[in-house]
């Protein structure tokens, strides 16, 4: 059953920042300032557009969030943002410049790789967030199933989570990655040049 995060956007935007607490706009400000002024962006898994409020919205040519949570979209539709409904596995992802996949490559499990390619095809700069100190790590079943369970987004509770070495195994083959702590998350973008400019 799809957890009360991924019905109602502002409970996720509230989960987010108590997960990530003082770092919480320090990863956003990070990715923002990787972005090239006049970027074309597609963003993976928008989830409620946190990225694209946090002034990622104005400094674009254009964003195109694709997400697969029906009650997600409709709310941020309504708000105005530029999120379609999509599945990120099988989606089209049009030429771009840069594609972002944030706090969400876990939800792929396996297919991570893959769907990485595919994108890394469509665009000349990739950027991920992703958590790699989890709770579902937790020796602590209880809290492990309940950190499971909260980020069920319609097709079952998410157990699995990266650690830095399964992300780093996950990304290598797609080509080169600068990698970055904040906080519980590591940041990592690919180094080839954008074709705008920084
Ligand atoms: C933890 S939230 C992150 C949202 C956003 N990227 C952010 O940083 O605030 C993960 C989002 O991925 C979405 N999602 C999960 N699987 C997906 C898929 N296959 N295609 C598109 N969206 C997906 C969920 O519905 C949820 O909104």
């Amino acid at each position: 059953m799809t957890s009360p995060i991924y019905r109602f956007p502002w409970l996720l935007d509230l989960a987010m920042r108590a997960k990530y607490r003082s770092y919480y706009g320090a990863r956003l400000d990070r990715v923002c300032a990787l972005v090239p002024e006049g970027a074309r962006v597609v963003d993976l898994c928008a989830g409620s557009g946190a990225i694209y409020r946090h002034g990622l919205g104005k400094r674009v040519e254009w964003y195109r969030g694709f997400e697969i949570s029906e009650s997600m979209v409709r709310r941020a539709r309504a708000r105005g943002l530029p999120i379609e409904q999509a599945d990120a596995r099988t989606v089209e992802i049009p030429d771009c410049d840069v594609v972002l996949c944030l706090d969400s490559l876990y939800q792929f499990g396996e297919l991570a790789t893959a769907i990485l390619q595919r994108a890394a095809n469509q665009c000349s700069r990739l950027i991920l967030l992703e958590p790699v100190d989890n709770v579902v790590q937790s020796d602590l079943s209880s809290l492990a199933g309940l950190a499971a369970w909260i980020t069920d987004y319609g097709e079952g509770p998410v157990h699995f989570r990266h650690t830095e070495s399964s992300l780093r195994e996950a990304i290598e083959p797609i080509g080169e990655w600068t990698l970055e702590r904040i906080g519980a998350d590591l940041l990592a973008h690919t180094s080839r040049a954008p074709s705008t400019a920084e």
